[in-house]
C-alpha cells in the first residue's frame, strides 16, 4: 500500500519511485552541493533530549496558541510551490488537512489552485498567505487584498530569496511546469492589476514562471515592511530571518512572529541548520512568536524546536512528499505519525502539555 511509511525519514525514497523525474528533483533539490539541505537534519542529532521521569504522563495535550489562535498541534504546513505537480488535487488536500488537523496552513504565490478555492477547502482554518514583495507593488497589495478578503489571517513575507538558489540538480533537469496546470494566483493577480500578459509566453505556466522570476525585487529592504505594514492590518510574519540581529529589526519594524527558515537548504548554502539558529533568534525576538522549518521529520526534532523557544513548527517535503505518495490518506499518515511520535516523545520526557517544554529539557553536544 501507498501510505505503509511508519517514519517521515522513508517519504523521499517513495516519492522518488512515484514521481517523474522533473517533479521529484524540483521538489528534493538543494542549493548548490546541499550542505544545509543535510545539515537541517543532521543538526537535530547533535541535540540531545534529557528525559525527566515518575511523572503522571497519561494524559497529553498538543495544543497550543499562536497569533491567539487555537491549534490542535504546533506543526503547520510551509508554503511550497506547484502542488499539483506533486498530486492532482495538490493544494485541495494541504489545505483540507491542516483544516482537519486543526494546524496552520501557509499557501504559496506560486500555487497551481487559487486564493477562493484553498479557503473553501481550509473553511474556518488558521490559514496564511505566503508573498514576496515584488517589482511591481500593486501585485502585491492585489496579493495582500484578496488574502483579507478570504480569510487568510498572516501574511508570510518571504525574505531569503531576493534572487532564486542554485539547484544543480533542477538546472539539469530543466524543470518546466507541464502545460496542464496553471499558476492561478500569479495570473489571476495579473488579470487584476492589468498586467500585460502578452509579455507572458501564451499565458503558459513556464512562462508565468519566468515572469514571476523577473518580479523578485532586489531592492527590497526594510523600509518596504514598513510599506507592508502600512497598507494592511493582517499580522506579518517574516520568513527567512536566519540571525539574531535581522529578528531584532524585524521586531523594531513591527511585524508580528519571525519565522526562522533557510527555505529547506534551497536558497544559500552552507548556511546553518536552522534549529542551531533558533536559540540566538529567539534570545533577540523578546515577546514575538517565533516559528521554525527545515529539516523537521519527527516528534523529537519537533520538541526539541519548542525546547528551543519556537512556538511552532513547519514541514514543506514531508507534506509534498506524502501527498504525492498517497493524496489524502498520505497526507493524514503523515500527520498521524508526527503526532503520535511528538506525544510518546513529551511522554517519555515526562512532560504532559506544550508550554510545559522547557529548554532545560535538551542539551547541545557542544555542551557536554
Ligand atoms: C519551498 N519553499 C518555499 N518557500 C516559500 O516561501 N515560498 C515558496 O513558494 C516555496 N516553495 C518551495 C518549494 C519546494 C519544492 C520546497 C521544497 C520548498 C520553502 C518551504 O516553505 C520551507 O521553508 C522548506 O521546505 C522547509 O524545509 P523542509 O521541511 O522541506 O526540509
Amino acid at each position: 500500500m501507498a501510505t505503509n511509511f511508519i517514519s517521515l525519514r522513508e517519504l523521499e525514497q517513495l516519492a522518488s519511485i512515484k514521481l517523474d523525474s522533473n517533479a521529484y528533483q524540483y521538489y528534493r533539490s538543494g542549493a548548490n552541493e546541499e550542505i544545509t539541505k543535510k545539515e537541517n537534519i543532521d543538526a537535530f542529532q547533535r541535540i540531545y533530549l534529557n528525559p525527566r521521569v515518575l511523572r503522571d504522563v497519561s494524559k497529553i495535550s498538543t495544543k497550543t496558541k499562536i497569533l491567539g489562535h487555537q491549534i490542535d498541534l504546533p506543526i503547520g504546513i510551509a508554503p511550497v510551490a506547484m502542488l499539483k505537480l506533486a498530486h492532482p488535487l495538490g493544494e485541495e488536500v494541504t489545505a483540507q488537512l491542516a483544516h482537519q488537523w486543526k494546524v496552520p496552513f501557509t499557501l504559496t504565490t506560486l500555487s497551481t489552485l487559487s486564493q477562493s478555492e484553498v479557503a473553501k477547502h481550509n473553511k474556518d482554518g488558521l490559514r496564511f498567505q505566503q508573498l514576496y514583495i515584488q517589482k511591481n507593488r500593486q501585485l502585491t497589495e492585489a496579493l495582500v487584498r484578496k488574502a483579507e478578503k478570504e480569510g487568510f489571517q498572516g501574511l508570510v513575507l518571504t525574505v531569503d530569496a531576493p534572487i532564486l538558489g542554485k539547484r544543480e540538480a533542477d538546472e539539469k533537469q530543466r524543470f518546466v511546469l507541464p502545460p496542464h496546470l496553471r499558476l492561478e494566483i500569479l495570473e489571476e493577480l495579473a488579470k487584476e492589476a492589468n498586467i500585460q500578459l502578452q509579455t507572458v509566453a501564451n499565458n503558459q505556466g513556464s512562462g508565468l514562471l519566468k515572469f514571476f522570476a523577473e518580479q523578485l525585487d532586489q531592492t527590497v529592504n526594510w523600509n518596504d515592511i514598513k510599506w507592508l505594514r502600512s497598507i494592511t492590518k493582517v499580522p506579518i510574519i517574516l520568513k527567512g530571518i536566519q540571525c539574531g540581529a535581522d529578528a531584532k529589526l524585524a521586531l523594531e519594524h513591527g511585524v508580528d512572529a519571525i519565522w526562522v527558515s533557510n527555505h529547506g537548504g534551497r536558497q544559500l548554502d552552507t548556511v546553518r541548520s536552522t534549529v542551531e539558529m533558533l536559540p540566538e533568534i529567539v534570545a533577540a525576538a523578546g515577546s514575538v512568536e517565533v516559528y521554525v522549518d527545515s529539516g523537521v521529520r519527527n516528534g523529537t526534532d519537533v520538541y526539541k524546536c519548542l525546547a528551543l523557544g519556537a512556538k511552532c513548527v513547519f514541514v514543506g517535503r514531508p507534506a509534498i512528499y506524502s501527498t504525492a505518495i498517497g493524496g489524502r490518506e498520505g497526507l493524514n499518515k503523515m500527520f498521524q505519525i508526527l503526532q503520535s511520535e511528538l506525544v510518546s516523545t513529551m511522554q517519555l520526557m515526562g512532560v504532559t502539555s506544550i508550554q510545559e517544554i522547557k529548554s532545560d529539557g535538551i542539551v547541545h553536544r557542544s555542551k557536554l
